[in-house]
């Protein structure tokens, strides 16, 4: 199955393309099927450098309390190795999907920020995707079990 990308922002639907898109509104005409939109680890039991910058880790604690029982957090960090920051070279944006639905986009800016990520889900059980994307090296996604 290929994953259909929006022309407009980038976003990436695991599936049929939708009639907009839930990120930047475009009509389902803005999007293409692209089965390299996500790239992987060439052995993904043995990363290397740029593979552990880019691949994000995910952590997944139920023991929040913010929100009272059921909120579950999410911690998702780009990536084993921290990826820079930098004016010329960060992440932009980190998308998080729940069973392959589209939970939400985090904008990053390359300043006073790292690339980490803390989310109160609603949800106690499921598959938690997080796809990020880095300015020089494309789409990287980890999942994880809610
Ligand atoms: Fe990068």
């Amino acid at each position: 199955m290929d994953n259909f990308v929006c022309g407009k922002c980038g976003y990436v639907v695991f599936g049929s393309a939708p009639d907009n898109c839930p990120v930047c509104n475009a009509p389902k005409n803005f999007f293409q099927p692209d089965s390299n939109a996500i790239k992987k680890p060439a052995d993904p039991k043995n990363l290397n450098e740029l593979e552990k910058k880019h691949t994000p880790v995910i952590k997944i604690s139920k023991q929040c309390g913010l929100a009272g029982a059921g909120c579950t957090d999410a911690h998702i960090k780009i990536g084993e190795i921290l990826h820079p920051m930098e004016e010329k070279h960060f992440i932009t944006s980190i998308d998080i999907y729940i069973d392959n639905v589209f939970i939400s986009r985090y904008h990053l800016t390359a300043e006073r920020l790292n690339p980490i990520l803390g989310i109160h889900l609603k949800v106690s059980g499921g598959k938690l995707k997080a796809l990020e994307s880095c300015n020089l090296h494309g789409r990287w996604m980890a999942e994880a079990d809610i």
